[in-house]
């Protein structure tokens, strides 16, 4: 890790609070010059850094320039063994994208990519995803494999979106609810959306590598968001994120996707019915790409992620994400 950003990580750890020079310069074997020199270097980068004399610096606690440092002191014990392997750009086409070439190339399971934009960030079904910069949390996780106790590959998704509603529960005041597949509505408006894309090997008939990618608006205005999705679409924090929110956000998906004793498939599958917005409710499915439609009722998701559903005719289907779309 390059110097600078091990001065970053001190004082990410020490946020709101002074850390003196010469603390740091010994820390890390450095002169107290090249201290304030790194310490420049960040200001230029736009973080707020205040100095005191003989007390030394502090990084302000408004700000929220995401980095690995950033993310580092809300991260669980169980995620910090992967905290290494979380890398963060200023902007990427798309971070799914980055990650998939990561996979490809040997990245090891749980390596996260994070962008503070994306130039052509992608949703389900090839739709663009807005990712403006500085307002949204936009990220990627490899994972090698699915946990034991998941036994379908399905759950991996369902924890994605299980993930998620819990962390920003647990940032904010809002209750989220999950449109089948993955979507996550707070006030019945989509913040946040999930995209998993997988490397699938025919001869053993396992996963070489998945890629679990999630956009959430964190802070944008609603006049922000392009004509066609305003209305639909809404941010955590349209007006006024609190410290650090993006970092916090991204940290605590970060624990709940890395806990080394995730729930088990059932409890998973329980916390992610109990949020689906559309159980018990009259539907309409599309399918064949929208040649195709009919009303039917929401009974059940089963264990590969299909929803069951019930049509007028009596007849039971279970539909699966990539097929059929619901409108309710
Ligand atoms: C959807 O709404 O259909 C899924 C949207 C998934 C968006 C995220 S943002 C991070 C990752 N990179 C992408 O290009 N897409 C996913």
């Amino acid at each position: 890790m390059k110097t600078k950003d091990r001065v970053l990580g001190v004082l990410e750890m020490n946020r709101g609070r002074c850390v003196s020079g010469e603390y740091i310069a010994e820390e890390f074997g450095i002169s107290r010059n090249a201290v304030w020199k790194f310490v420049n270097e960040l200001r230029r980068e736009g973080y707020r850094i205040d100095a005191a004399t003989n007390r030394g610096y502090s990084l302000s606690e408004d700000g929220d320039i995401l980095s690995a440092q950033g993310i580092y002191p809300f991260l669980s014990e169980d995620a910090r063994r992967f905290s290494e392997n979380i890398l963060v750009f200023k902007t990427l086409e798309s971070t799914n994208l980055k990650a998939k070439e990561l996979a490809l190339g040997g990245a090891a399971d749980g390596t996260t990519v994070i962008s503070d934009a994306q130039s052509a960030g992608r949703g389900r079904f090839s739709r663009e995803f807005f990712s403006p910069a500085g307002k949204g949390l936009y990220m990627s996780v490899i994972r090698r494999g699915i946990p034991q106790v998941f036994k379908a590959p399905a759950a991996v998704t369902v924890h994605a979106a299980v993930a998620v509603c819990n962390a920003i529960e647990r940032v904010s005041n809002h209750t989220c609810g999950i449109k089948w597949v993955n979507d996550i509505y707070i006030n019945q408006k989509k913040v946040c959306g999930i995209l998993t894309e997988a490397s699938y090997d025919l001869e053993s008939g396992n996963f070489d590598w998945l890629v679990i990618g999630i956009g959430i608006n964190v802070s944008i205005g609603e006049r922000e968001f392009p004509e066609d999705i305003r209305g639909f679409a809404v941010s955590l924090f349209p007006e006024d994120p609190p410290q650090a929110a993006r970092n916090r956000l991204c940290a605590e998906i970060l624990n709940e996707i890395f806990k080394k004793n995730p729930p088990s498939s059932d409890a998973l599958f329980d916390s992610y019915k109990k949020r689906l917005t559309v159980l018990g409710k009259n539907v309409t499915v599309v399918e064949n790409g929208g040649e195709e439609s009919y009303s039917a009722k929401v009974i059940d998701v089963d264990r590969g992620g299909r929803l069951v559903v019930v049509g007028e005719d009596g007849a039971r289907r279970a539909l699966l994400p990539g097929e059929a779309r619901i409108s309710f």
